[in-house]
């Protein structure tokens, strides 16, 4: 898997965000497990419950194209600071399929650190 795409197509997406209330970009990357990508932004709305994260669109993303075979995420935000995925989006992802608990997500870089889904969400309720 192409590290620095994953982490270039990232920080591209996050240009596109929508978010006129936090000023707080985010863009999100998925590489799929049959070597292509998908990516999301952050889109705000004033009904705030509205928001949707950047990393819940790029599943939105993905899934529009018939694909859930997630092998590492990225989230990124402004200053290129990786962010972990919200308590609502690990949930979301973790609910994909039965190997969704080995999704790696990626911590840091350049000094690359991921962590599995299942550790950011343990003693999962299913
Ligand atoms: N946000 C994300 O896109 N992903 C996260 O994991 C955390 C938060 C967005 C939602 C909102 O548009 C902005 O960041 C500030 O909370």
């Amino acid at each position: 898997m192409d590290q620095n795409k994953l982490i270039d197509l990232a920080w591209k997406a996050r240009e596109n965000a929508y978010v006129p209330y936090s000023h707080f970009k985010v863009g999100a990357c998925i590489a799929l497990k049959d070597g292509t990508f998908v990516q999301g932004c952050n889109i705000e709305n004033a009904a705030y419950g509205s928001t949707m994260c950047a990393e819940r669109n790029a599943i939105a993303n993905m899934i529009t194209h018939k694909d859930n075979k997630i092998e590492k995420v990225l989230v990124i935000t402004t200053n290129g600071r990786v962010l972990f995925p919200c308590g609502s989006c690990r949930e979301l992802m973790m609910q994909l399929d039965e190997s969704a608990a080995q999704i790696e997500i990626l911590m840091s870089y350049p000094k690359v650190k991921t962590i599995l889904l299942k550790e950011l969400l343990p003693n999962w309720w299913a």
